[in-house]
């Protein structure tokens, strides 16, 4: 009798439980990229929000000692009476640790870098299941892509190039993929466009999802769906 008072709370208690025994792991996606401005905190706030307003529970860690996603952050609870997502920041010997935490308690767990391939940034590639490497079109520095994707490539790590502040009419778009070929490396189909929805949103701590609906909205959700396609498993977590 005990246990069929218990059943209504089956599911609830169920996934719980399944979480706590390590059954249910959240995705680890590790936004990674030595050029500074190659809009890694943009692509990693956008994609966080995204996820969440598609129902997901997500966390930001921001392992940037610049701490853009932080501000980012801070400026959202000034704004918002409620967030929608988790936020987090860590350094050297607490970042596996705080991840290791976060993807038992959140579907997502989204992670902003610093600009630099540096130890901290080992940890975070370590953990990620996937590894988003934003080229921006406006520096491109296929260095510093290389350089990223051969950091993940050692850790067995899927990584996947994703064009940012793209301009329509210009001819970087082709290069990057025919560079991607060569490097025999994922080249995200959506990119995000140069807008300045883009910068204004970031500066209010906002996504561009949350601006009245524009191009941005599609890019985005058109960006996610690839994302989840890369995750094995992430299409049945919306709530
Ligand atoms: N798609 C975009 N369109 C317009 N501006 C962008 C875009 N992505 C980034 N930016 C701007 O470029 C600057 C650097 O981006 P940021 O995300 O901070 O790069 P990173 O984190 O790699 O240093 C910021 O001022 C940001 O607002
Ligand atoms: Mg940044």
């Amino acid at each position: 009798m005990h246990g069929f008072l218990h059943c209504e709370n089956l599911p609830d208690r169920y996934s719980a439980l399944q979480r706590k025994l390590g059954a249910i792991m959240g995705h680890i996606i590790t936004i990674a990229q030595q050029k500074g401005g190659a809009g890694k905190t943009t692509l990693a706030v956008n994609l966080a929000v995204t996820l969440a307003r598609l129902g997901h529970s997500v966390a930001l860690v921001d392992i940037d000692p610049q701490g853009s996603a932080g501000r980012w952050f801070m400026t959202r609870l000034d704004q918002l009476p409620e967030p929608g997502i988790e936020f987090s920041t860590a350094s050297a010997w607490g970042i596996s640790y705080e991840i290791r935490k976060l993807r038992e308690q959140f579907d997502f767990v989204v992670i902003d870098t610093p600009p630099k391939a540096d130890s901290d940034l080992r940890p975070a590639l370590r953990a990620a299941d996937l590894v988003l490497v934003p080229v921006a079109s406006s520096h491109l520095d296929l260095w510093a892509v290389e350089m990223v994707l051969y950091l993940a490539d050692r850790e067995s790590k899927p990584a996947m190039m994703v064009l940012t502040r793209t301009r329509s009419g210009t001819r970087l778009a082709a290069q990057v993929a025919e560079k991607a070929g060569e490097l025999d490396a994922l080249l995200a189909k959506s990119s995000l466009s140069n807008r300045v929805v883009y910068a204004e949103t970031l500066g209010q701590g906002l996504a561009a999802v949350e601006a009245p609906k524009g191009p941005a909205h599609a890019e985005l959700h058109a960006l996610v769906d690839e994302v989840l396609a890369m995750l094995p498993g992430a299409e049945t977590a919306v709530a």
